[in-house]
């Protein structure tokens, strides 16, 4: 029994192997049904242990960390009855399901030498929601472009690696390239969300409003929302709706399908999603009242009570600092995450000052973080919200032609836009 990438699987049951293959394209390809698939393939073979282990990987896409680590204990006891692939590949889901990210990069990262066509592996490293894309290290963006760019020759014309490499090549600044190589993924699967994600990606860095909302719109109309981008998918649709002055579009959205209670994405997504889109709407002129900015808050106490990851501190630190929540600013401040900690720490103080209007401290604090600010994680479309709150702060201060300049050297793609309200006239 092969999988669809031909690694040797240890189980001799047909329906297993079949089960198998559509869970691993269900979870490259961002579509739901990823624990049901993974559950039928260990119902056909109770000793399938790269079942149980991508069972554990469907689990933790769900955010249910219980049942992963349930699951990974299974995948142990059923023991290891295959080849040394399978040894590996146990062994480094085991070290990320159980939290352990530094011995799991390492040992994901010489499986994937060692075995590169295993997807499932290969995937915990290619993108912005990844090990790499959330080490926190200077040069990230940089390793996952090479990363993918050394898998594309043992994959070849895959949908899934192309998709992955490409979304390098976007947040590289290789929007051409990256434009022709998602054209060729999505050909060979259009539903793969992943691709679309990217395709919006590349709209969005070419400053594409109109093109990429179309396109989107028209992609999520069929897209299950149980899928795990569904969420933030309709946080980039919101963002163009904004965009667009169709503000009435973009509450219709974050309200179905961004906030929470209402997005059944991963809470890192929900969290940071909503807290940006607030915030861009702020920046972009529209009031936002404050019981959102309390609901945003109140879900990042909920899930995420301490420091974690830098990505998520900043919208946390956002969110209570535009609730008014200063003590839990302060917890951020105080007791920071290891590797993003000395960026965190001025952003979350920026945010605590910009609401107390403090426009010149705000600016100062932000500049201080804008060196490399792609250290903290996500997507440069989500970054933005950091260069557009710089901008927003500079405004206040009358300093209009500061922040036109600062607009045309860190994002010209984006000059022309009304992503800051009173930035375009100038
Ligand atoms: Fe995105």
């Amino acid at each position: 029994m092969r999988d669809r990438y031909d690694n040797p699987l240890s189980t001799t049951s047909p329906d297993a192997r079949d089960h198998y293959v559509e869970a691993v394209d269900r979870l490259l390809a961002g579509q739901p049904g990823i624990t049901t698939a993974f559950s039928r393939a260990v119902e056909a073979d109770p000793g399938f242990a790269l079942g149980y282990a991508g069972l554990a990987r469907g689990y933790q896409f769900e955010g249910n960390m219980k049942m992963a680590k349930s699951a990974m204990d299974q995948a142990r006891q059923v023991g290891q009855t295959g080849d040394d692939r399978e040894a590996s590949h146990l062994n480094a889901f085991g070290l990320l399901i159980n939290g352990k990210a530094a011995e799991a990069y390492v040992a994901i990262r010489a499986h994937v030498d060692a075995y590169p066509r295993d997807a499932l592996v290969a995937q915990t490293c290619s993108s912005v929601f990844g090990l790499i894309g959330f080490s926190g290290q200077p040069g990230r963006e940089a390793e996952i472009l090479a990363y993918t760019a050394a898998l594309l020759p043992h994959y070849g014309e895959d949908w899934w690696c192309l998709s992955q490499y490409a979304f390098a090549l976007c947040e590289n600044g290789a929007q051409h390239k990256a434009s022709a190589v998602i054209d060729q993924s999505l050909a060979l699967n259009p539903r793969n969300a992943n691709g679309a994600h990217v395709r919006s990606h590349i709209y969005y860095e070419s400053g594409e409003t109109d093109l990429g909302i179309a396109y989107l719109d028209d992609w999520l109309k069929p897209y299950d929302r149980a899928g795990y981008l569904h969420g933030h998918l309709s946080w980039h649709s919101a963002l163009w709706s904004l965009e667009q002055g169709e503000v009435e579009t973009m509450w219709q959205r974050i309200d179905a399908d961004v906030q929470p209670g209402v997005a059944q994405g991963l809470p890192i997504n929900v969290l940071t999603d909503t807290a940006s889109i607030l915030y861009r709407a702020e920046l972009a002129g529209v009031d936002v009242p404050k019981e959102r900015w309390k609901a945003v808050s109140d879900y990042a106490l909920q899930f995420f009570p301490n420091a974690t990851l830098g990505f998520i501190d900043i919208h946390s630190a956002l969110a209570h600092a535009m609730a008014g929540n200063v003590e839990a600013v302060a917890r951020l401040i105080e007791a920071p995450n290891a590797t993003t900690g000395d960026l965190v720490t001025p952003v979350a103080q920026a945010y605590a000052a910009i609401a107390r209007q403090s426009w010149a401290e705000a600016v100062d604090l932000l500049v201080s973080a804008m060196g490399d600010h792609a250290r903290l994680g996500g997507s440069r479309a989500q970054r933005d919200l950091l260069e557009f709150s710089l901008l927003g702060a500079l405004l206040k201060l009358g300093k209009d032609e500061e922040a036109k300049h600062l607009l045309a050297l860190r994002r010209p793609a984006l000059v022309g836009m009304r992503s800051v309200h009173g930035l375009r006239a100038h």
